[in-house]
C-alpha cells in the first residue's frame, strides 16, 4: 500500500521496467485501432498528429492499436503495417513525433487471426470454426511455426523506425488471444489442450522478438483477464498464463478484458462503471513480479488514483477517456482540469460505441474536436463508409 501524502507524485514517479528503460510516469494510453493509417498500410499526417497530441499531452507510453506484422489478417483496413510495403519516412515521422518530452510510443503488433477484417482477408484462428454464421479457417502447424518471426521482423522494424518498445497483442479475441482460449483454439498438437500449451505459441514469439530486439528494448504484452465469453479464457487460466509470461523476458503486462468476437461484450464498448479489472491484477501480482498496467473503465482521477494507492496496478491505462480529453495526463498529473465528461448513449448497436470513439480520434487528428458533434448513427455510417473504401485501396497494395 502506497501513502497518499501527496497524490501528484502518485502519478509523476517513474518506472523503470526489468529491460532497464524507463517510463516517466504512471500514465498510459491504451491502444486504439484509430482507422487513421492511409489504407495501405502507412501513417497520415493525422495519425502523425493524434500521437503528437497525447505526448504532448504528458502520457508516459502511448501505444498504437492493432499495427499489422501480416497484412493478410488486418483487424480493420486503416491498420498500421509493419512489413516491406511500409513508407518508411512516415513512420519514422510518427515515431519522432510521438516521442517528445521523454514519451514512449510503441506499436501494438497484432495479428487478427479468426477475426480479420473478411473483406479483405480469409480469417484463419488457431482450429477452423463454425459458429452460427461465423465461419473461420484453421492453422497448419507450419503457420504456426512462422508467427515468431513474424512478429520478431515487426518489432525489429520497429526499433528501425523509432519506436521505443513494442506491445504483443494477445487480448480481446485476436489470434494470440484465440490460442489461448478454449473456444477457439480446438489444436491437439503442442499447441493446444491445457493453458501452458495454449500459452506456447505466445512464449516462442516473445522468445524470438526478444532476440530480434535485444536486452534493452521493452516488451509488453497486453492480455485478457477473462473473454467474459462463454467457453473462452477463463480468470483461473488467465492467471496461469501469467504465471507462464513471468519466466519469460517480458517487460509490462496489460490486463484488460472481453472480445471482438460478434456479439460478445467489449471493454471498449462497455458504459458500465469502473474500473474493471482492479480486483483481478492483485491476484495476478501473486504469480508475476513483472510491472502491471491495467485498462478498463478508468472514468476520473480519483479511481486512477485509488488504484495506485492500493498498490494492485503499476499504471494506469486509458482508452476513451483519453479521446475525450488528449491532454488528461497533464491535468491528472498536476491535478488540474475537471474529469471528462462521457457521452451517453440510450441504445447502442454492438461496436457502435467504439465506431463513435474512433470518429472522435480522426477529429483529434485535425485538430477538430471542438466542432465535433457526431451523433451515434451518423459516427457508425461514416466509420463503415470509410472502411469500405479502404478497402479497395488494401486490395491493391497487398494483393500480391
Ligand atoms: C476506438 C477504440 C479502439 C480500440 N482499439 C483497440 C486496439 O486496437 N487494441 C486494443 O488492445 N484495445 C483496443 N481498444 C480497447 C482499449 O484499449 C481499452 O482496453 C478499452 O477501451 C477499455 O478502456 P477504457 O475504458 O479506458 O476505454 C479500443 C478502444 C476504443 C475506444
Amino acid at each position: 500500500m502506497i501513502e497518499a501524502k501527496d497524490s501528484n507524485q502518485l502519478f509523476s514517479r517513474s518506472l523503470e521496467l526489468p529491460c532497464g528503460a524507463v517510463l516517466k510516469n504512471r500514465l498510459v494510453k491504451s491502444a486504439m485501432s484509430d482507422s487513421l493509417a492511409d489504407g495501405e498500410g502507412s501513417p497520415t499526417q493525422a495519425q502523425v498528429r493524434l500521437y503528437e497530441r497525447w505526448t504532448e499531452g504528458g502520457v508516459a507510453l502511448s501505444i498504437i492499436g492493432e499495427v499489422q506484422a501480416d497484412p493478410r489478417f488486418p483487424e480493420k483496413p486503416g491498420n498500421l503495417v509493419l512489413g516491406k510495403h511500409s513508407n518508411l519516412e512516415m513512420l519514422r515521422k510518427l515515431t519522432t513525433r510521438a516521442s517528445i518530452n521523454g514519451a514512449h510510443i510503441w506499436p501494438q503488433i497484432g495479428h487478427a487471426g479468426a477475426l480479420s477484417h473478411a473483406p479483405i482477408s480469409l480469417p484463419t484462428g488457431p482450429s477452423a470454426l463454425e459458429i452460427g454464421s461465423f465461419q473461420c479457417a484453421g492453422m497448419s502447424i507450419t503457420e504456426v511455426k512462422q508467427l515468431p518471426d513474424t512478429y520478431a521482423k515487426a518489432a525489429l522494424m520497429a526499433k528501425e523506425v523509432g519506436f521505443t518498445g513494442i506491445q504483443i497483442h494477445a487480448g480481446h479475441g485476436f489470434l494470440l488471444s484465440q490460442f489461448l482460449s478454449p473456444l477457439f483454439n480446438h489444436r491437439n498438437d503442442q499447441y493446444g489442450g491445457s493453458i501452458e500449451a495454449r500459452c506456447r505459441i505466445i512464449v516462442e514469439v516473445i522468445d524470438k522478438v526478444r532476440r530480434a530486439v535485444g536486452t534493452s528494448f521493452p516488451i509488453g504484452i497486453k492480455i485478457n483477464s477473462t473473454d467474459q465469453l462463454e467457453g473462452g479464457l477463463t480468470q483461473d487460466d488467465a492467471l496461469e498464463a501469467i504465471r507462464i509470461l513471468n519466466q519469460t523476458s517480458i517487460d509490462l503486462i496489460e490486463l484488460s478484458g472481453g472480445t471482438y468476437f460478434p456479439g460478445a461484450k467489449s471493454s471498449s464498448d462497455s458504459s458500465g462503471a469502473g474500473p474493471y479489472f482492479v480486483d483481478f491484477s492483485k491476484k495476478a501480482q501473486q504469480v508475476t513480479s513483472i510491472p502491471i498496467v491495467v485498462t478498463g473503465g478508468f472514468k476520473t482521477r480519483t479511481q486512477a488514483m485509488d488504484s495506485l494507492i492500493s498498490g494492485a496496478v503499476d499504471m494506469v491505462g486509458i482508452a476513451r477517456a483519453m479521446v475525450l480529453n488528449p491532454s488528461l495526463a497533464n491535468d491528472w498529473l498536476t491535478n488540474t482540469g475537471a474529469d471528462p465528461v462521457f457521452p451517453r448513449f440510450e441504445t447502442a448497436p454492438s461496436g457502435g460505441i467504439t465506431a463513435w470513439y474512433t470518429m472522435r480520434l480522426t477529429a483529434l487528428g485535425n485538430d477538430a474536436e471542438s466542432s465535433f458533434a457526431l451523433c451515434l448513427p451518423s459516427a457508425i455510417r461514416l466509420y463503415e463508409e470509410r472502411d469500405e473504401l479502404r478497402c479497395h485501396k488494401w486490395r491493391k497494395k497487398f494483393s500480391s
